[in-house]
């Protein structure tokens, strides 16, 4: 290697380690004409060629050429890199204009915020909460309320049954006599729960939920059960809307009455929903039996109470205007996040 080829090598390395120091375009700028201008050092070198031998001119142009070529090609990788970090550096690292990442929020299921209404409407009226087994006996959900043998209730199409003695409740009405069996009055319960029943349409599905309430104390009156129950029907539905007691019929309770309330749709002017009655029926009610008494061991002659169940889908449906209580129990998402 001649002297020339060292010269050359050396000035390829210092001006290739100033242009990657380089902070600035103007910066490039300088160096370019530094090493490559009119007057700069390349240009001085090849200028001095001349006084070489033929073979050592040749090699030291060769050269020489390579490294014009490899300054040329530094220089424009370096502004590159350059206008590259300016760009980048103009970019806040956190957009604050971008909307932020939604967490998926869970909610309670219609069916479990309005059991949780009804249950509260009791409890602030002094009722108190129990709760008992969904596979009962034939005993509780059927014989010690007074329902004989020959009911159609009993019937296999209505009932599901495990065996002749334990099935799925029918209703929460056996906790009347549960409770009764463990308490000795006053009793003031609400038995809230799920309730099977061989039944399926756009009203029924075979499992549902009712809250059962039973009141027993010496001088109660039938007109204790309108009070309770009419403080219920304006609490759940509004001061203003009507209720209506119509007589009716359960083995375990004489008398025996159905609440309406003023069709919630149609404010009673009659619709499809209330049938074109303008009333809806929204719970069972009466006076305890004195036959379901005897069966728990209270004495009929010193008390006396009343009963009542109600479902919550159906006050659901009502609440919320829906027409097809399965929806309750498809799990569409689209349906649940309305609630
Ligand atoms: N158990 C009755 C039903 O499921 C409702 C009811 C309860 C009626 C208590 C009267 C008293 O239809």
């Amino acid at each position: 290697m001649t002297f020339k080829d060292r010269e050359i090598q050396e000035l390829q390395e210092v001006a290739l380690r100033e242009i990657q120091a380089a902070q600035s375009a103007e910066d490039l700028e300088r160096l370019r004409v530094k090493y490559l201008g009119r007057k700069g050092a390349l240009t001085q070198i090849l200028r001095g060629l001349g006084q070489l031998d033929p073979e050592s001119r040749r090699r030291a142009g060769q050269e020489a050429n390579a490294v014009k070529l490899a300054l040329e090609e530094g220089l424009e990788q370096a502004l590159k890199a350059l206008k590259t970090a300016a760009r980048l550096a103009a970019v806040p690292a956190v957009d604050v204009t971008l909307p932020g990442r939604r967490l998926p929020q869970g909610r309670l299921h219609p069916i479990t915020q309005v059991n949780q209404e009804v249950c509260d409407i009791f409890l602030h009226l002094g009722f108190e909460t129990v709760e008992g087994p969904e596979v009962e006996l034939d005993y509780y959900n059927f014989e010690a309320l007074n329902i004989p043998a020959d009911h159609p209730a009993r019937d296999m199409q209505d009932t599901f049954y495990f065996n002749e003695k334990v099935l799925l409740r029918t209703h929460t009405s056996p906790m009347q006599i549960r409770t009764m069996e463990k308490r000795r009055p006053p009793v003031r319960v609400i038995a809230p729960g799920r309730v099977y029943r061989r039944d399926s349409d756009l009203t029924h599905t075979p499992m549902f939920h009712q809250v059962e309430g039973l009141l027993v104390d010496k001088g109660v009156t039938f007109a204790d059960l309108k009070g309770v129950l009419t403080a219920f029907v304006h609490q759940m539905f509004g001061p203003e809307v009507g209720v209506r007691f119509r007589p009716s019929y359960f083995p375990f309770t004489e008398p025996s009455a159905e609440v309406d309330i003023e069709c919630v749709i149609c404010r009673g002017e009659g619709c499809r929903v209330c049938k074109t009655t303008g009333w809806l029926e929204v719970l069972g009610s009466g006076m305890v039996h004195p036959a379901v008494f005897e069966a728990v061991g209270y004495d009929p002659e010193v008390y006396t109470g009343f009963a009542f169940g109600l479902g919550i889908e159906r006050i659901a449906m009502l609440k919320y205007g829906i027409d097809d209580i399965r929806l309750f129990f498809e799990n569409d998402l689209r349906f649940l996040r309305q609630f």
